[in-house]
Parts: structure tokens; sequence; C-alpha cells
């Protein structure tokens, strides 16, 4: 048989170190891949709704193929899962499993469900070990690597939470066919925001092959693996966020203020409100004169080209006023000591974090688009 093309990014983090494999195919290899970290030969698996019809059969086949036991839970799909209730239903049923501290818990699903599952993974019985088996483009490029793991809560998103890495990442590049395009198009904003921050070589790669990426494995494999790769990189400099994890923030300030003024509906997705605030980024920074006029086109001409959202006004519906959403964004958690953090840039590639970002550009910049 041949094996399909795959790549490994490593995540150095001592102890907590951890494979990221990537390509086609995984998901019904997933029992050979995981089988080394097993103490006995059963997992418990999450998943949602949506994912469920499509991919469970797949990993419980791939797992039985090995002689690993299993178990499900399916919760509802969506962001709403991402909260108090459901986390209480999953780690009452991992307990009713009986999960034990050195079994594995299988993350089946995007963010919503990694996030939470890590999350649960992170407390019972003070920490188990789990599996992000990221199903969507923007969970196999950010939230499945990192550790970041979480629930919202009714004063913002991802407020309760803890970091705690996953033991390994499967990132199967096929299941992405089964995304809608608008998910696959929100997952891009998250691949394009890598390039725009550190790497103007992938950036370029993205113009000429971004366009083609449903319909082109291997550009697909390139992209997410690039994607990894510098995640991986920014995550070992900084695992906590005490600095340059912060990088991967480029364009998440505007983006959290336009997702609340949205109610985190499906008016903007999440990778959607990123592409907008890179541009709007990548636009301060040149009113700042920190880059030329040419990078904030570069970003703009792109995003269009993908066929993506880039500008306030391709939001629908009403926003409130540039004063609300400034307002918006000085509740974001990453604000310190009241002053708006901005992820600016010198040009593409080249993001740095801006502590002190003076409020008046902001609001005409936003006054100019609104
Ligand atoms: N999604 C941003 C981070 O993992 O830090």
């Amino acid at each position: 048989m041949t094996l399909a093309p795959m790549n490994l990014v490593r995540v150095n983090l001592g102890a907590r170190s951890y494979d990221v494999r990537i390509g086609p195919g995984l998901l019904s290899r997933a029992g050979a891949e995981i089988a080394p970290l097993l103490r006995r030969k059963r997992v418990a698996i999450v998943t949602d709704a949506t994912v469920a019809p499509l991919h469970l059969a797949t990993l419980q086949a791939a797992l039985e193929a090995e002689g690993i036991a299993h178990t499900a839970l399916t919760l509802p799909a969506g962001e709403a899962t991402k909260s108090w209730p459901h986390f209480a239903t999953c780690v009452d049923w991992l307990l009713d499993q009986k999960v034990e501290r050195k079994d594995i818990v299988v993350a089946l699903g995007g963010g919503v469900i990694g996030d939470l599952v890590g999350f649960a993974a992170a407390v019972l019985r003070r920490g188990v070990r789990f599996v992000q088996l990221p199903t969507t483009l923007l969970s196999q490029v950010d939230s499945s690597v990192g550790g970041k793991t979480g629930i919202n809560s009714t004063h913002g998103k991802n407020l309760i939470g803890a970091f705690h890495q996953p033991s390994l990442v499967l990132a199967d590049t096929a299941i992405l066919s089964t995304l809608p395009q608008r998910d696959l198009l929100s997952g891009y904003g998250e691949v394009v925001k890598y390039g725009l921050l550190g790497d103007a070589g992938f950036y370029d790669w993205l113009e000429t092959h971004a366009p083609r990426l449903r319909h082109d494995p291997s550009a697909l494999l390139h992209a997410v693996t690039r994607s990894v790769q510098m995640k991986a990189e920014i995550v070992e400099r900084d695992e906590t966020e005490e600095g340059d994890r912060a990088l991967l923030n480029l364009g998440h300030t505007f983006c959290h203020a336009l997702e609340k003024a949205t109610g985190y509906s499906d008016r903007l997705l999440h990778g959607e409100g990123v592409a907008i605030g890179c541009a709007l980024a990548f636009e301060l920074s040149q009113r700042l004169g920190l880059c030329s006029q040419e990078a904030p086109s570069r970003v703009r001409a792109h995003l269009k080209a993908m066929g993506m959202k880039c500008d306030l006004s391709d939001i629908p519906g009403d926003l409130p006023g540039a004063e609300a959403l400034l307002g918006l964004m000085a509740q974001d958690k990453k604000v310190v000591d009241g002053q708006l953090r901005f992820i600016l840039a010198r040009g593409i590639g080249e993001a740095f974090v801006a502590a002190d970002v003076p409020s008046e550009p902001v609001l005409h910049l936003l006054r100019d688009h609104l």
C-alpha cells in the first residue's frame, strides 16, 4: 500500500512535547497513530452532531482495526456548546466511562470540541491526556495546537480555561473537503495570518496557490503544515503568552470587537473577523507610518481574490459606531493595565506587539470604514 504524503511537526515543550501529524487519510489510520500512547486499549471520544455522521464511523473502524475499545459522546454542534452545562455533561460522562489518569480522551471536531474537551481533560482527575483530531481548517492550523483550552462565560469568550497540551494532533487534510466553502475560507483567515505575521515568503506563496487550495491537496498540505510549523515555533518560545505568542493575535483585537458587536452570530465567523482584522491592522500600521501603503493594499487584494470579507462594509447588517467598537476593544482580555494592545506590522511578515497604541488613529480608521 502506498501511503499518502504525511508531514510531521514536533512541538518541543520538554515533558509536554508532542507530534502534529498532517496529511490526507490520517483519520482512517488514527488507531495505529494513537495505539503507542495507550496504557490500556480503550479511549473515550467526544464529538459533535455535525461531525459524528461524517467522521465518527471512520474513527471507530480505525480504532477497532487496532483492537482499541471505544465509547463516544456526541454534543450539540455550535459555539453555545462551549459553556458550563455542556462542559459538566462532558466531564460527568468521562467519569461515567471510568476514564482514569493514564487514559486518553479523543476530541473529534472543530475548535469548539477541541477547546471544550481539552479543558475537560485538563481538570478531569487533575489532568488526563488527550488527542486532538481537528476537522476544520481553523482548528487544524490554530486551535488544536498550542494547548489553549476552555469554554465561554457570559462575561466573554474563552474566559474560563487552562493551558493543557494535547499528547498528539492528527490533522487529516482530506476531511477538509467536507467543509462548506464559507467555513474553509473562514479557516483560511488564520492561515493568511501566519504569512502576514512572520513569513513574507509564505504569504507570496499563498497569493499564488491559495485560490486553488480546495482542489489542490498538495497545496492544502503545505498551507496547513507551514501554519502549524509557525504556530509550533511561537508556542515553543512562549507557551503561556507572556510575550511573543501574542503575535498570533494579529487581527484579533478588531476581530473580537466585531464578533461581540455581531453577537457571535453567523453574520461573522471567527476567521472572517480575523481576515478583516488583519486588513485593518495593516491599514492602521500604514497610517501610523510603520509600513508602506503597498502592504494593506496587497492584503485587501488577496482577501478579495479569495472571495473573502475584508472590510467592515462586508459584514451584513448594522454595526455600532466607532466609539462603541473601540469600547468593545477595550474589554478584550488581551488588554493590559487598560492599554489597548495591537499587533502591528512594519511590512508583510514583520508583525510586532504594540502595547501603547493611542485611541485617536484607531477611531479615525474605524470612522473612515463605517
Ligand atoms: N489562537 C491563539 C493562540 O493559540 O495563542
